[in-house]
């Protein structure tokens, strides 16, 4: 485990953004994993202004993200796709059809985890797969106490993921219920793995997440049996 301690979200995410460019550069086809949630966003914008200014080549690029709602298209504001699209693909020379995020419309969702982990075993695992830790340790929506050797998979949402995704919806009863997560066992299969974090009130569940026990009541703990994880994180 390599741990790169930054002063701020800004270093963290010029950081962050650095490794994937050096991934980008050193294999121009790479196969990236990647997260929505605040935490990325930065990293995201450092890679947009380096290939506007033509330091980065995302042509031969493929990406796979780690999750979306169900019963949400991608034109939905709040789906992932459209965080995607607007957050990354739209600005940088990336094919969209490269570009995978699961299918939270899709009629028969067990199909759709079941196309999911087919594409990232053709990958042979994903090349750099970019994670974001939340308040409980979840990584992609894979909560507290899920099993660690879970493949991609629907998750039914706590009621306090539900309430305080309330805010982003007109009411309570469009907010999803359900979604689409790769599982613990399909993020471990990346070839390396970037955790990001940023702010205090994310210290104590990295530290949990790093030094603590290896258990599925953190379920970042799992990152500390992978053999080539890089956490890049402003937390003091
Ligand atoms: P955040 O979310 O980046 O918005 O803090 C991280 C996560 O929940 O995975």
């Amino acid at each position: 485990m390599r741990i790169i301690r930054t002063e701020d979200y800004n270093s963290m995410s010029r950081c962050a953004a650095k490794i994937m460019a050096a991934q980008i550069v050193l294999k121009p086809d790479s196969i990236f994993g990647l997260a929505t949630g605040s935490t990325p966003i930065g990293a995201y914008k450092q890679l947009i202004e380096w290939y506007k200014n033509g330091d980065l080549d995302f042509s031969l690029v493929k990406t796979m993200n780690l999750d979306e709602y169900c019963g949400l298209s991608g034109d939905h504001e709040q789906s992932y796709r459209y965080f995607m699209n607007h957050q990354l693909f739209n600005h940088v020379n990336i094919d969209i059809n490269n570009t995978d995020v699961p299918n939270g419309i899709a009629d028969d969702l067990q199909a759709e985890c079941e196309r999911y982990d087919g594409l990232v075993k053709s990958f042979g695992g994903l090349d750099l797969q970019l994670l974001g830790i939340g308040h409980n340790g979840h990584i992609g929506f894979n909560e507290p106490n899920t099993e660690f050797d879970k493949n991609t998979h629907v998750v039914d949402l706590k009621q306090s993921t539900i309430d305080a995704n309330a805010r982003f919806f007109k009411s309570i009863d469009d907010v999803p219920k359900q979604a689409i997560t790769m599982g613990n066992k399909s993020i471990m299969s990346a070839k390396k793995i970037l955790l990001v974090a940023s702010g205090k009130e994310k210290r104590d569940i990295l530290e949990r997440a790093l030094y603590g026990p290896i258990t599925p009541e953190v379920p970042a703990s799992v990152l500390q049996m992978h053999n080539d994880l890089t956490v890049v994180c402003s937390v003091e």
